[in-house]
């Protein structure tokens, strides 16, 4: 059974290839390698034995796209990772955010309606709640306005599939609210590969363990939370890898309610910046020098998931301890020396 992974040599894609392959799938990839290298292939060979298919697709290109679905006339469902994702970066190049994230789901969209494969599990994320009023957050809590242009593509993608899904009752599409994805592979052969200075917390913070940051700065101690650092609901890869996988298997066996449902994928638990830098310190011992600056602008207080549906509907739940995240994202930034 073969499954088309768009984006597939980035850090989600990654880890759910290596996933979808231990279960028994057949994988090819279709990655531009804009956010990502192709020597990703050598780890998921080293931990499956399998070396995924790959082609090296622009699918902004609609002709290109349409193309690989000509060649691959076997593909009987696709996960669309493939988006370009920094945040900030969206805010001063909206136009090339919508351009890439929103041409290349339609792309992969025609193609898929064009050549009757009805399956597609979508990336998104919990940035379409926004501040939520009431946490934690259930798929019914309300989107909020997207606060960036990325956000925004993510709101703008889940429309699109659903106005599609509306009119093509063959087709089944299902997304994934991805609340933080944080950690690395056990086996450290992937995990994240930030481009130049980080913007994420745990790549800075692991980048400063080692001793490439000279420090970590923590954006503000005076939100409304425990200790006053902002709450958020850290993923590890490998669990959200996995829910990759028993969606893919719903949408095969036809287990789905709906032609388009959405999940959120996250821990049901919110951890404050300092928690996981205590947690960081306790998992490795290894001390990490930060210091308590100003907030950063456009952060959001605190979010964490409501997982029920998630975890009665696909059967899934977060399994892995913080602890066992952090050693891995250690061990994944320690290979990287
Ligand atoms: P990533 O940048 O590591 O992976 C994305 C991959 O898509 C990269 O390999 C990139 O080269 C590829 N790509 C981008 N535009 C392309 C195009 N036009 N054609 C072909 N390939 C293209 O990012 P990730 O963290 O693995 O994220 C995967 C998906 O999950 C994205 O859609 C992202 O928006 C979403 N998401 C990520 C997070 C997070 O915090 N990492 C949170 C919520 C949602
Ligand atoms: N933080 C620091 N110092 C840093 C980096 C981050 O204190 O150097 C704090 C932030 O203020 C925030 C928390 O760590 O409170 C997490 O920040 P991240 O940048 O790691 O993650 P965000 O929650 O801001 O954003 C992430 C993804 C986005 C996505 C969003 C909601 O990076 O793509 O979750 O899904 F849109």
């Amino acid at each position: 059974m073969k499954i088309f992974v768009t984006g597939g040599t980035g850090y989600i894609g990654s880890h759910t290839v290596v996933e979808l392959q231990q279960s028994g799938y057949d994988v090819i990839i279709a990655d531009n390698l804009v956010n990502s290298s192709i020597d990703v292939l050598d780890g998921i060979e080293k931990i499956t034995g399998i070396r995924p298919e790959f082609e090296e697709i622009d699918l902004t290109d609609r002709a290109a796209t349409r193309d690989f679905f000509v060649r691959h006339s076997d593909i009987k469902a696709v996960i669309h990772f493939a988006a370009l994702k920094a945040v900030g970066e969206s805010v001063h190049k909206p136009l090339e955010y919508y351009f890439n994230n929103l041409n290349s789901l339609m792309n992969v969209l025609d193609s898929m309606r064009e050549f009757q494969v009805p399956n597609l599990v979508f990336s998104s994320s919990c940035t379409v709640y926004g501040q939520a009023d009431v946490l934690p957050v259930t798929e019914k809590t309300p989107r909020h306005e997207a606060e960036s242009p990325y956000g925004n593509t993510k709101v703008m993608s889940e429309d699109i599939i659903r106005d599609l899904m509306k009119v093509e009752s063959k087709m089944n599409a299902l997304a994934l609210r991805y609340f933080n994805p944080i950690g690395a592979h056990p086996s450290a052969y992937i995990g994240e590969l930030p481009n130049g200075v980080p913007n994420n917390l745990i790549p800075y913070l692991t980048q400063t363990a080692i001793g490439i940051r000279e420090q970590l700065s923590v954006f503000g101690d005076d939100y409304n939370t425990p200790d006053g650092s902002p709450l958020r609901d850290y993923i590890d890869v490998v669990d959200l890898a996995k829910a990759h996988v028993v969606a893919i298997r719903r949408l095969l066996e036809g287990k789905n309610k709906a032609n388009y449902e959405f999940f959120n994928i996250g821990t049901g638990k919110g951890l404050s910046v300092l928690e996981i830098i205590h947690a960081f310190e306790n998992a490795t011992g290894v001390k990490v020098n930060y210091k308590i600056v100003g907030r950063r602008a456009g952060d959001i207080e605190k979010v964490w998931a409501d997982t029920t549906l998630a975890n009665t509907e696909l059967g899934w739940k977060a399994a892995t301890p913080i602890e066992e995240t952090m050693k891995n994202v250690w061990k994944w930034q320690q290979s990287l020396r």
